[in-house]
């Protein structure tokens, strides 16, 4: 008979009766234990001790405060939200910005400010780390950063667009990545002063994407190229 140990970082789990039924998520099948993922840590004829993974403690994260962050330098890149309807979907865009290390989020006509409670809900403190400003129209602010040196791109379904996928990046240049509304997309207004523009590639059965998931697909891609390219 095997003494199986089972440790989960400091909690050390000890079964003596492995070959009958083990209450836990792991499957027995023909007397041999089956985990998803482990680390085989010691085994011989008596003992098989196995490290099964275990989920971070908060502080075991890292994460750097408010400060800290806004001392830090900054991945090259800016959004700015082009008359979003939905708070959620603006908080869920600082909390993306947060995460990714983004210089400003520039949040154009009807778009939310904070402090703003559905930006609340979904940025969770993020619209405190992340520098923002609105201005009354999202072709003020396309044109205020192509006046400052950035390549303007938006991110939308237009005939002339390029598959994220394909799109070569520039890595001397700063980016502003515009999304449009919920409902109209970006603004026809913004369309003659863009540098690009990019489609994220679908297959389903819808014609677009939810605004803040097409945002996160983006900007990690941005952010993938930028950082590990
Ligand atoms: C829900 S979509 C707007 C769809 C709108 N009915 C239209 O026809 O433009 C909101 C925003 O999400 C972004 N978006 C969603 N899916 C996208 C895709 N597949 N490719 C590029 N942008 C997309 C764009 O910025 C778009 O303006």
């Amino acid at each position: 008979m095997f003494v199986v140990t089972f440790k989960r970082g400091n909690i050390v789990d000890t079964m003596t009766d492995f070959k009958g039924k083990i209450r836990t998520k792991e499957s027995v099948y023909n007397g041999k234990l089956f985990f998803d993922r482990y680390t085989l840590l010691k085994a011989n004829k008596k003992t098989l001790q196995i490290n099964i993974m275990r989920k971070l403690k908060l502080q075991e994260l890292n994460r750097v405060d408010k400060e800290t962050f806004k001392k830090q330098p900054k991945t090259p890149l800016v959004l700015v939200l082009d008359n979003i309807r939905s708070g959620l979907n603006v908080g869920s865009a600082f909390r993306t910005s947060d995460a990714f290390g983004l210089e400003k989020i520039y949040l154009c006509g009807i778009t939310a400010t904070p402090p703003h409670k559905e930006i609340l809900k979904t940025a969770i403190g993020a619209s405190e780390s992340v520098a923002w400003e609105h201005s009354e129209t999202t072709l003020e602010t396309v044109l205020k950063l192509k006046k400052a040196g950035f390549l303007v791109v938006a991110i939308e379904q237009v005939d002339q667009r390029t598959w994220l996928q394909d799109f070569p990046m520039d890595f001397g240049k700063k980016y502003a990545l515009v999304f449009g509304n919920e409902v109209d997309g970006v603004s026809e207004e913004i369309l003659p002063h863009l540098d690009a523009c990019i489609e994220v590639p679908q297959m389903g059965t819808k014609h677009s994407l939810n605004i803040s998931v097409c945002l996160g697909i983006v900007v990690w891609d941005f952010f993938k190229k930028i950082k590990y390219e």
